[in-house]
């Protein structure tokens, strides 16, 4: 079986390649930069240069493909919006595949997402669960949270460097899961004919409200986090005035999934039907405490042995210079 994924240097994408090429089946990814793109490689997959943006890239790079798993979206720092990307570019990749014949699509959505009309991502997540529906292939959507890959960033760097942690003054709790979890629901869904044509919600064991997610960074990393408290009204009015200049579009449609965190309806859903079909064991799935505990200790083992290393060096420098004490 010929895998297409697209998306495959993201955050996600790159884990479902790796489970992807692990489980045995031929890999080929759909890559705008072969250079960022050289891990997939050197992992033994088969690159393809193609951009949802460019139609005319899909038709070549789906030659022979048997599943495609979708794993793209529009990066914050591209020049390419969220209606380019997230609803044009999937669009011309479900024609494309109805087009190749290919037997199975895998597409990530947010779980909710035909709660939030308003806001740009989840209706445009809402209206490709649709097309893909009626696309008539042999689909399978999985509804996601958020990624435990993201705390890193938002938390755990800033609390261990004593920098400033920006939350919003109202959020809704997260079922965060691990994207290695993740990936080994979507490569499942392959060997699973009960999975298609239907949606399941893929989220983590718990959802964690942000004050509960600083309080164990807090704990496991024993240092305390400096809290900078956004009011959402502050970000609804950037929102309305970026709306304004044309430059500010993209931004304005990120900011909206502000509304989301400020509803205060947890981004979750049961998942014991979920583990019933895929045949997996929910005691597999990592926990927010468990994948943060890793991330602390291997970082503090790092530290230490940095400091052990600076003393080293500091104790030769003073072995290696005798008038050290009489000059001082
Ligand atoms: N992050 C979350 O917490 C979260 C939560 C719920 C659902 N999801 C969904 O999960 C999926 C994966 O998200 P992620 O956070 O892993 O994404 P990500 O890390 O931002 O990666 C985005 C990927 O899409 C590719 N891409 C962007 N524009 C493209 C284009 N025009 N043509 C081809 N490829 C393009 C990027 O390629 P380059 O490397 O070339 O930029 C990259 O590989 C998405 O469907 C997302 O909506 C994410």
């Amino acid at each position: 079986m010929t895998l297409l994924i697209v998306g495959a240097t993201g955050t996600l994408g790159r884990q479902v390649a790796r489970r992807a090429i692990d489980e045995g089946y031929k890999v080929r990814c759909l890559v705008r930069s072969q250079k960022k793109a050289a891990f997939l490689k050197e992992w033994g997959a088969e690159l393809v240069p193609g951009d949802l943006c460019y139609p005319q890239t899909l038709q070549a790079a789906l030659e022979g493909v048997t599943a495609v798993i979708d794993a793209a979206t529009s990066r914050p720092t591209d020049s390419q919006s969220i209606k380019q990307v997230d609803w044009e570019g999937k669009v011309s990749l479900i024609q494309a595949s109805v087009g190749a014949g290919v037997e199975r699509f895998i597409f990530f959505s947010i779980i909710n997402a035909e709660k939030y009309p308003e806001v740009p991502l989840m209706e445009i997540k809402r209206c490709t669960e649709l097309f893909l529906a009626e696309s008539g292939l042999n689909y399978t959507v999985l509804r996601l949270a958020g990624f435990m890959q993201g705390l890193i960033g938002q938390y755990g760097i800033p609390i261990l460097e004593g920098q400033p942690v920006w939350v919003t003054s109202e959020s809704s709790p997260i079922a965060y899961m691990d994207t290695q979890d993740i990936a080994r629901f979507a490569i499942r869904c392959l060997s699973l004919p009960e999975t298609q044509k239907r949606t399941f919600p893929v989220v983590g064991t718990r959802a964690w409200s942000t004050q509960e997610i600083i309080s164990l960074c807090e704990r496991l990393s024993g240092k305390e986090a400096k809290v900078t408290r956004m009011p959402i009204g502050l970000l609804r009015t950037v929102r309305r005035l970026l709306r304004f200049f044309q430059w500010g579009w993209n931004v304005a449609d990120r900011l909206a999934f502000t509304e989301v965190l400020a509803s205060g309806i947890p981004l979750d859903a049961p998942m014991e039907e979920v583990y019933r079909v895929f045949g997996l064991d929910p005691k597999d799935t990592t926990t927010l405490e468990s994948y943060l505990q890793e991330y602390f200790s291997r970082i503090m083992k790092k530290l230490k042995e940095l400091d052990y290393e600076k003393n080293q060096k500091k104790k030769k420098k003073e072995k290696r210079t005798p008038f050290k004490k009489a000059n001082s």
